[in-house]
């Protein structure tokens, strides 16, 4: 089996992400053959700032190396390293039908809200399914949002095997059962654009004082609570095996505590679940050279594939 999955470089790694996404991909690795990209493509169309696009670009590759993801057990790469993904964006857009992509929800939410919209982020499913087209990849672990998208590509590669014959293999959504919709500070989805995010490399004081000022109600000491639907106790159980949600969640029924302590003890299993990877952030950090090194042989290979894929595409639709 093939695995193929790509994270945008647009801000850095929350929880959400991680527990949502990047820990999936991490837990894949072991399958006979693992692609993991950054989307910086897909980024351009928000991150407009140049420098801070390179930036958040090269920490994203830190952040998935330090968190696990093992350059000799997958190829990771930097998706403008690849051009041939963006020369086969071009052959599935010219058949890509505007109905399908006017119902995929990035771009209408952005419509719903008034807010402009530009071709980039119109034509972004069909981006992206070149670039899990372009690598024959059977399998890619994504969070619940972008399941969607997954079946635009299956939609976008069955016409053209239809049309053309059979050049595409077409790919599968894998998503965590338990795949958590992690909550962020105010109870809402955590994500970059709400501002309530908590970062996974953030320094552990700052971070201490952000789980600190997460909203609780105010209910007495003594009062019994229900643990499920808390966002402490959601965001806790990201960290606690069973015995320790169990043991928190008595504590919730049974009331007679703050949730000064509740946060305390979040504070402590976040840090102590990220210390090692922390360690590795920071050796990693060091070696630049290394990490570009991973990079520019991760393109090495991708590009091998992926220009195989065009090859046969090109061939069948008559530009070869
Ligand atoms: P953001 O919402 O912060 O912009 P992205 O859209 O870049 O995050 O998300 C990248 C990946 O992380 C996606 O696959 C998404 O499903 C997953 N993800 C993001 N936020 C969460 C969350 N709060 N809970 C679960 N998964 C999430
Ligand atoms: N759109 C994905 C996200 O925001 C990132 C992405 C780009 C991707 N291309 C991909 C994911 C191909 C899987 C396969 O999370």
């Amino acid at each position: 089996m093939r695995v193929l999955s790509g994270i945008q470089p647009t801000g850095r790694f929350h929880w959400g992400n991680y527990f949502g996404a990047i820990q999936q991909y991490i837990a894949l690795q072991d399958e006979d053959e693992v692609y993991y990209f950054i989307a910086n493509l897909h980024a351009l169309t928000t991150v407009r700032d140049p420098k801070e696009l390179r930036e958040l670009t090269f920490d994203a590759a830190i952040d998935l190396l330090a968190l696990g993801l093992d350059p000799n057990r997958a190829t990771l790469y930097v998706q403008s390293d690849v051009p041939e993904v963006s020369e086969l964006c071009w052959l599935l857009m010219t058949g890509a039908p505007m109905g399908l992509l006017e119902r995929c929800h990035a771009y209408k939410d952005k419509k719903a809200r008034g807010l402009r919209a530009d071709t980039g982020l119109f034509a972004y499913p069909v981006l992206m399914a070149a670039d899990i087209l372009a690598y024959d990849a059977d399998a890619v672990p994504v969070g619940e949002d972008q399941v969607q998208h997954i079946e635009v590509c299956r939609d976008l590669a069955g016409s053209f095997n239809h049309h053309y014959g059979t050049v595409f293999v077409l790919p599968k959504a894998v998503v965590l059962e338990n795949a958590a919709r992690v909550p962020g500070t105010d109870g809402e989805k955590m994500s970059k654009s709400y501002n309530n995010t908590l970062a996974l490399f953030e320094d552990p004081k700052i971070q201490r004082k952000q789980i600190m000022r997460i909203q609780t109600d105010s209910r007495p000491i003594e009062e019994p609570k229900e643990p499920a639907g808390d966002v402490l106790f959601d965001l806790y159980s990201l960290f606690a095996d069973d015995s320790e949600r169990e043991a928190m969640a008595s504590l919730y029924r049974r009331g007679g505590f703050g949730y000064g302590e509740i946060k305390k003890q979040l504070a402590d299993a976040a840090e102590q679940f990220f210390r090692d990877a922390r360690q590795r952030r920071v050796e990693l950090a060091a070696k630049p050279d290394l990490v570009r090194e991973i990079l520019g042989d991760g393109a090495t290979t991708a590009r091998k594939k992926a220009g195989m894929v065009l090859r046969r595409a090109q061939e069948a639709c008559g530009i070869r």
